[in-house]
């Protein structure tokens, strides 16, 4: 039986004290009868992890978050990162939170995209030893048009792909490296030489078991460089193949935010980016907490 029928069975068979309903065919749901809050409560987190894992993309709509409320639900998740560039995107008072808008400081548009790397597809913090295990991203202000968020499943990605490109990367580590995507994708605003050495390139496999579910997922994006054992640009052109054929429209769930929505999606199983939007007309304003994962095996 395919492994996406099996899931469905699954998830028909979950007992779970709330609202389930999907969002695509093959991922997210969104979460109601109850609020984040209790979501993350003792009582329930358990069922609302058991959601997560079967459907990789929580969402729960009209949710009032403060910044400080943000942190402490995502401290459930597990660790809540401190990204390396959070001088940039963070505050002061909440360095654990990666601010995504394009105001200016009267609060009109600025004309400037704030992280042009979350446009391609990627996984968040896989440029760490220890990537990114969930997001959970907020909606403050959201745009008429564009800006959505795009996710693809890389179980599916895994499953689906012809033996003979699974045979191509057996065994294959890919090296995840910040400074090139960011240089690449966002160049008018590197990472300083001191934020470099924070993070340097590291290598991660190309198919990893998720530490949850034991299911093998694709763990590629924009933050992989080049590939362990392989010339540079044998490397580069099979990560951008890779790439491509892992993300087909027909696998992806784009979600429109309304304002006041949070999703939690998870980092090890699916890739994301944003769409354009106008950022010279129109406002856009997110919130992001990355919870640091393990190291994918
Ligand atoms: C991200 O890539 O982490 C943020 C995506 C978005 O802004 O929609």
């Amino acid at each position: 039986m395919a492994q996406t029928q099996l899931k469905a069975q699954e998830r028909a068979t979950r007992d779970w004290p709330f609202s389930v309903k999907p969002l695509h065919p093959v991922l997210g749901c969104e979460i109601s009868g109850i609020t984040l809050e209790q979501a993350v409560s003792p009582k329930l987190f358990a069922k609302v992890y058991e959601a997560f894992l079967d459907y990789q993309l929580i969402l729960f709509r009209d949710v009032d978050l403060p910044p400080a409320t943000q942190v402490a639900f995502a401290r459930n998740f597990g660790e809540v990162q401190i990204h390396v560039l959070s001088s940039h995107y963070g505050t002061q008072q909440y360095p654990e939170i990666y601010f995504l808008s394009n105001l200016d400081k009267d609060g009109n548009p600025s004309g400037k995209h704030p992280d042009k790397g979350t446009l391609y597809w990627h996984t968040d913090g896989s440029w760490r030893e220890r990537t990114g295990q969930a997001t959970m991203m907020y909606s403050e202000v959201v745009p008429e048009a564009g800006g959505e968020t795009e996710f693809a499943d890389m179980y599916s990605a895994y499953d689906l792909l012809p033996a003979a490109m699974k045979s191509r990367i057996e065994g294959r580590r890919a090296i995840h490296n910040l400074d090139f995507s960011r240089t690449r994708r966002h160049g008018e605003d590197l990472l300083t030489a001191q934020q470099r050495s924070e993070v340097p390139p590291v290598a991660h496999p190309i198919v990893r078991t998720h530490p949850d579910t034991g299911r093998k997922a694709i763990f590629l994006g924009d933050h992989a460089e080049w590939i362990e054992g392989m010339d540079y640009d044998e490397g580069r052109a099979l990560i951008e193949e890779l790439n491509a054929m892992i993300t087909p429209q027909a696998r992806v769930y784009t979600h429109r935010w309304a304002p006041r929505e949070c999703i939690v999606w998870d980092n090890r199983c699916t890739l994301h980016r944003a769409t354009p939007f106008d950022e010279a007309r129109l406002k856009r304003v997110m919130r992001r907490c990355t919870i640091n994962g393990d190291r994918p095996y």
